[in-house]
């Protein structure tokens, strides 16, 4: 017996290793578009690429947790197949110790221009940044919108102009919304230094105008350089659009983050006690999870993993065994914050026993204020008439309520399917979580590929037999593969991180600490009180 579990941890342990070195790949793809060609230019231009500026600009020896590195691969926009990160970097590091949300255009992803997924990603992070009360610095040096796409980039709620309304709107809540322009920013992107509560730029790199030289001429016949049409000295010193001159990239960011250092300390709401190690080491998931996507886990065994002292205080734990138990429910702490969790188990089919459970224990830890983690690993509710007539529609639906009414901070972590209503109940994107954590093991469709293949297969059948042309054997098999396929290619963490589904592909290793960062982060802002509406019990 111990034999086989240690094959199987061995397995488990080489698969995952070979998953997460494609997502390196990935990753690597998307942090250094076009190569050193890229850098070099970058540096003809006297720039440097934003990680560094990024580097130096948060606190020494401290970690920039970057978020949504895999956005904006295989798009299929016009003429532009890939976008290397979204083209913006997004994230959150420390800077005198106050967890900022920090974003940069990247130039060499198209001059740093907004597609809808470089939008996307940008609106993410400030509605992060908004929620969790953190200041915003804006790295920015973008040719504006992507121009062939402008009908899906500037005139809609989300479009180009909410950058600008966001910056307003939290700006007004007192968060600081600080620009350093290091490149150009044209036309509407010019807002992004004229909206900041103060702006940098640089002399002979940074512009900013509504019009640039060739629109102006084309416009009023006047020529004129970028320079003296809207650069550094212009905006400091003639027009006032901007605050602060500096004469290279690196006075610029030391300018920044002069600009944050006396701003008042973030204070977490929430009773922090002393971190401690888990006694299993974070590393075990490797051996834990198993490569086949559905099989069953053994969730308590990856909470020990996760949590302060490996200590696991369960709620509910004999409840209907076998059915219950297909959810696990209590409260961990990490790095010391206090936490209830509501975690997939086994198989995960969510059965009436488990969704009632869940609500319960999201209810508790409502009244509590103490935050929630999701692991999801669901392919749905049970389905059947047994399930039916005792009310898992009704109780699924309370789960739903609750997960959405919930005033606590919510994050998901997904681990597996991640299918149906189980993705509302276990708190999906829909339900708008304060960070939401893909794994490599994470599958994230309406219903899995086997499913979706066997029921279109029979909508399909049911047409050719109408029409006279019934499937044969091969065509039946040829049309489920293709679904299947489609299915799971759509459900993969790297399909659904290039449509921001997720805010980060963590590594099994990275969980632990991404979440005490997200945890923490999340509870910078003060937590309502509990209202949940109409229960059907
Ligand atoms: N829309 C679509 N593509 C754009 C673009 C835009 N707004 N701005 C730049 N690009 C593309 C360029 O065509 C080029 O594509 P390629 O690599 O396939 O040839 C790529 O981005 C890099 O641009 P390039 O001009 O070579 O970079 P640069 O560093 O020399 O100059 C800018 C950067 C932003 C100063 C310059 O590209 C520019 O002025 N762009 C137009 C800005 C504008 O008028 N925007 C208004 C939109 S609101």
């Amino acid at each position: 017996m111990t034999a086989t579990v240690t094959a199987q941890a061995v397995d488990n342990r080489t698969y995952w290793t070979n998953e997460e070195q494609k997502l390196d790949q990935q990753v690597h793809a998307a942090l250094f578009p076009g190569g050193q060609t890229a850098i070099d230019r970058l540096a003809k231009q006297g720039k440097r690429p934003v990680r560094d500026l990024i580097n130096e600009l948060i606190d020494p020896g401290t970690e920039f947790y970057e978020l949504s590195r895999i956005a904006g691969f295989g798009m299929g926009y016009p003429g532009v197949d890939d976008v290397p990160c979204g083209g913006v970097v997004t994230g959150i590091g420390k800077i005198y110790n106050n967890w900022t949300m920090i974003f940069a255009n990247d130039s060499r992803v198209k001059a740093g221009t907004y597609f809808p997924i470089t939008l996307k990603k940008h609106m993410r992070a400030q509605a992060i940044a908004e929620r969790c009360g953190l200041n915003c610095v804006y790295i920015a040096d973008s040719g504006g919108a992507f121009l062939p796409m402008q009908a899906d980039v500037f005139p809609d709620d989300q479009h180009f102009g909410s950058m600008f309304f966001n910056m307003a709107r939290m700006s007004a809540k007192g968060l600081k919304q600080i620009t350093l322009s290091t490149g150009g920013n044209t036309a509407g992107g010019a807002y992004i230094v004229f909206m900041a509560c103060q702006s940098v730029m640089i002399d002979q790199k940074a512009y900013s105008f509504l019009g640039g030289p060739p629109l102006v001429k084309m416009a009023t016949g006047e020529v004129i350089s970028a320079e003296d049409l809207g650069g550094a000295r212009v905006h400091t010193q003639i027009s006032g659009g901007a605050d602060h001159f500096c004469t290279s990239q690196e006075e610029a960011i030391a300018r920044v983050r002069e600009i944050l250092c006396l701003e008042k300390p973030q204070q977490v709401r929430i009773q922090r006690f002393e971190e401690r190690p888990p006694t299993v080491p974070t590393d075990h998931i490797y051996d834990l999870l198993p490569a086949a996507i559905h099989q069953g886990i053994d969730v308590r065994a990856m909470l020990q993993c996760l949590a302060d002292d490996s200590m696991f205080s369960e709620y509910k734990r004999d409840y209907a065994p076998g059915r219950g138990d297909n959810i696990v429910a209590g409260k961990i702490r990490i790095k010391g914050l206090p936490m209830g969790v509501i975690a997939s188990n086994g198989v995960g089919i969510i059965f009436v026993e488990a969704a009632r459970k869940a609500t319960e224990w999201i209810v508790r830890c409502s009244q509590e204020k103490i935050p929630l983690l999701f692991i999801q690993n669901a392919p749905g509710y049970m389905v059947g008439s047994e399930s039916e007539h005792m009310g898992m529609g009704k109780y699924g639906a309370d789960m739903v309520r609750a997960v959405s009414c919930a005033q606590v901070p919510r994050i998901q972590l997904v681990i597996g399917p991640d299918n149906g209503a189980a993705n509302y109940g276990m708190c999906g994107r829909a339900y708008r979580p304060h960070f939401l954590f893909h794994t490599m093991r994470s599958r994230t469709s309406v219903m899995s590929g086997r499913s979706a293949a066997g029921v279109l297969l029979s909508i399909e059948e049911r047409n050719r037999d109408v029409k006279g042309n019934p499937m044969s054997e091969e065509e039946k098999k040829a049309f489920s593969e293709k679904m299947i396929n489609k299915y799971d290619g759509e459900a993969h963490p790297f399909y659904c991180g290039a449509r921001l589904l997720s805010d980060r592909v963590l590594k099994f290793g990275e969980i632990r600490d991404w979440l005490a960062m997200a945890f923490e982060v999340s509870l910078l802002a003060p937590i309502g009180e509990p209202s949940f509406g109409n229960f059907r019990f």
